[in-house]
């Protein structure tokens, strides 16, 4: 018999949060067309999110899972015993396998925004480890969380992997961590995975790989505004471009008109110039003191911080 998953569907409690609708209309009526990140990951984006972890150039996933598999057992020394492990954006849940057999932990929540993709991949970790209780929430874990009811929160361990953090202002990166201090108990810890600063080549390869899965997974936002908000677009009519804003510290990524036009969403009209661009993403990359101090000023102490030998990637224990 299949092991159950207890579910939580989450409805945003801040009454300021809004609808998709309103906050993409938002984004286009700026200046300089923006969309939030979050907007990328449908079931498709997932997905496509899923197939950019294992091209060659996207280097993270690769280096972060070779320092989790091989930092496992100091891992499990800090995250200690009957600990529930809360796994933020928890995707297809693959990276929590690497530790799953290691830690002696008593329960799983994994939280993420896309429901049929979290409800799939929960599904079978409650299938793969049947000792564990596997709970499942979907929900944007940007806003306040809430905790379910019936987890076992005495010992809270947050497992935040694949430097999202990243995906974040560095202003909001601080304020997410703040709140994350705040909503952990004591005596909790938070897993943490930082892509560091590097050089141009290397940054850009990884958000242009050359099966242009990436340019996919952004042009699926153009194919969402059609398929959810009734927009009248061409997605041929747009490229992806993502480049390293080496003042900011951030790969950015952009969907470019490729020629003037104009758009629809949700009833809305939209101009574009050639060469206009929506902006869809930032990534965001650290040193370790960068982070570390980051960290510190949101309430975290740094207990540990593992890094590959080229010094790609840094995962953090706080
Ligand atoms: C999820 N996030 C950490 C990825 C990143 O690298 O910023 C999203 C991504 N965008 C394009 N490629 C990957």
């Amino acid at each position: 018999m299949a092991s159950a998953v207890h579910f939580y569907d989450q409805q945003p409690i801040a009454s300021g949060a809004r609808s998709m609708r309103e906050e993409i209309l938002e984004g286009l009526r700026a200046p300089q067309k923006y969309s939030s990140p979050k907007y990328l990951y449908d079931q498709r984006g997932s997905e496509l999110f899923e197939l950019i972890c294992q091209q060659p150039e996207y280097y993270p996933t690769r280096i972060e899972e070779g320092i989790l598999a091989t930092m496992v057992d100091e891992i499990a020394n800090l995250v200690g015993q009957n600990a529930t492990l809360m796994e933020l954006g928890s995707g297809a849940s693959r990276k929590v396998r690497l530790l799953l057999e290691c830690l002696q932990i008593t329960s799983y929540l994994g939280i993420d925004i896309s429901r049929d993709f979290l409800l799939e991949s929960t599904r079978k970790l409650a299938e793969d480890y049947p000792w564990l209780e596997v709970h499942a929430a979907c929900a944007d874990f940007c806003q306040r969380l809430r905790l379910p009811r019936n987890l076992n929160c005495e010992r809270l361990v947050g497992f935040f992997p694949g430097s999202s953090i990243g995906n974040f202002e560095p202003s909001g990166a601080q304020a997410f961590l703040g709140g994350l201090h705040r909503t952990l108990p004591k005596g909790s810890g938070l897993l943490i995975g930082v892509d560091l600063l590097k050089d141009r080549a290397t940054l850009e390869a990884a958000y242009n790989d050359a099966a242009g899965v990436t340019a996919q997974f952004n042009l699926n936002l153009l194919h969402r505004l059609e398929r959810e908000l009734g927009a009248n677009l061409d997605p041929d009519r747009f490229s992806h471009k993502a480049v390293f804003n080496e003042e900011l510290g951030r790969i950015e990524m952009h969907l470019v008109s490729t020629m003037a036009q104009v758009i629809s969403v949700a009833g809305e009209s939209f101009r574009f110039r050639a060469g206009e661009t929506l902006h869809t993403e930032n990534s965001y990359k650290y040193s370790v003191a960068g982070f570390q101090a980051m960290a510190r000023r949101a309430g975290f102490a740094s207990r540990a911080v593992w890094t590959d030998r080229q010094q790609h990637f840094s995962v953090h224990y706080l």
